[in-house]
């Protein structure tokens, strides 16, 4: 099968890794992609937003399958120009997409499906945003009501400061505060049938102990030793389920990657948020513990045949991914410094611990950063000890001029 992946992050560069050691891919292309998954897959300079441009490259290299990657080009229509050019696509429509891109039809389909979330009001004046945030009290949850990269959403004991980000977010979603660990939640779907993946938990805030800004996430692990064991199954029937009946009794099934961020709250699971790809950096560690061939299983949710794949197979392995970000991450982040050390992870670590690019580009012999988050070690282990220890030991050996990462990943749960 001959696969395009459309994007160019980590996430990208994780499924590209999947991909390149699947039997059943004979070639793999990505766009635009990045220094990383050049060594893996065959990159084409094409504007991942331009569902025309994806759609005709698609076709000229005679693609089977497309996987799009980011959320950007599905809510802007990408996965739709690739099916009418005849394709098979993973990754929903524009109209499904916007279950992430717009927090109000998220919570729209989540009131009508009976799905647990918290509870909202969507304002777009400064006399209902005031209401709102009254109505709920502190800690005030804040949140633009389109896509923002992780960077929309502000929780804060403030009242002023919670006051000025909804003023300047237009059309915003005040909601009530969520206690208790979140866990990310990944199901593969054709719309019908729903495929559960393995849960993992990210680190959002730029920090250690969960201190400073909210990021795109800092790191992540997998499994959750700490979590319930029927936790899955109870999310599948009480949040993902649920929604792809309802996307699809809309007229507008969501076929693709459904990522449910979930708080685990003292009055059960709600729903933080939904996705429509991918999480970054979850997949980083949820694919490293996937057994089965990814290629045959995405090919299936494109074709609507999900049915017909039985349930995945997961190593016993725990993986962490640390994220090495650069500097002044997420505020205005510094690119272009160059990054060593990536040669000494692929001799000393592999194929334990090895490095997932996100924002890098090659300058002639140099590899140098070219976004926020730079690139995320993951590592595999017996345990999460032995998982952590193995990716912080790869991290130890990049150097990146002013770079910043989370010490705390996995510290807490590896200790359960
Ligand atoms: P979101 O973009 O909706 O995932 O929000 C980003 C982060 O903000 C989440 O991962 C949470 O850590 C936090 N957050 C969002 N909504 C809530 C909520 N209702 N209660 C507590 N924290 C929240
Ligand atoms: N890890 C958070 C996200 O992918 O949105």
């Amino acid at each position: 099968m001959k696969v395009l992946v459309i994007g160019g992050g980590a996430r990208e560069h994780a499924l590209c890794r999947s991909l390149s050691l699947d039997p059943d891919v004979t070639a793999l292309h990505c766009a635009p992609g990045n220094a990383g998954i050049a060594e893996v897959a065959e990159l084409h300079p094409v504007d991942q937003l331009d569902g025309a441009a994806v759609a005709e490259l698609a076709t000229g290299i005679g693609a089977e399958l497309v996987v799009v990657g980011p959320e950007a080009p599905l809510v802007a229509g990408v996965a739709d120009a690739v099916r009418r050019a005849g394709i098979p696509c993973f990754g929903p429509s524009k109209e499904a997409a916007q279950l992430e891109g717009s927090k109000a039809f998220a919570k729209d389909v989540m009131a009508a499906a009976g799905v647990p979330t918290a509870r909202s009001y969507v304002c777009t004046t400064a006399a209902e945003i005031d209401e709102a945030l009254d109505a709920f009290g502190a800690p005030y949850v804040v949140k633009d009501d389109g896509l923002a990269a992780g960077k929309g959403v502000v929780v804060t004991g403030d009242l002023a400061a919670a006051r000025e980000h909804a003023l300047a977010c237009g059309r915003v979603v005040i909601e009530e505060f969520l206690d208790g660990p979140e866990v990310s939640l990944f199901a593969i779907t054709d719309g019908e049938t729903v495929l559960p993946l393995q849960p993992a938990q990210d680190f959002k805030r730029a920090l250690d102990d969960d201190e400073g800004p909210n990021t795109g996430g800092m790191g992540a692990y997998s499994p959750l030793p700490w979590a319930d064991p029927k936790l899955v199954d109870e999310v599948m029937a009480s949040v993902l389920q649920p929604t792809v009946d309802e996307l699809r009794r809309r007229g507008t099934p969501f076929s693709g990657l459904l990522y449910a961020g979930l708080a685990i709250t003292s009055r059960g699971v709600r729903v933080i948020e939904f996705n429509a790809r991918f999480g970054d950096p979850e997949t980083q560690v949820v694919l490293a513990r996937l057994k089965t061939p990814l290629s045959r299983v995405l090919l299936h949710a494109a074709k609507g045949t999900l049915d017909a794949e039985p349930p995945l197979n997961w190593r016993d392995d725990a993986a962490v991914t640390v994220v090495v970000a650069s500097h002044n991450y997420p505020d205005t982040p510094r690119t272009g410094d160059p990054i060593e050390g990536l040669d000494a992870v692929a001799a000393e670590d592999a194929p334990h611990a090895y490095v997932l690019h996100a924002g890098t580009k090659r300058d002639g012999d140099a590899v140098v950063s070219a976004g926020g988050r730079v690139l995320s070690v993951t590592a595999t282990g017996k345990d999460l000890v032995e998982a952590r220890e193995r990716a912080y030991r790869a991290v130890g050996r990049i150097r990146l001029d002013g770079s910043q990462h989370r010490t705390d990943i996995a510290r807490k749960a590896a200790k359960a």
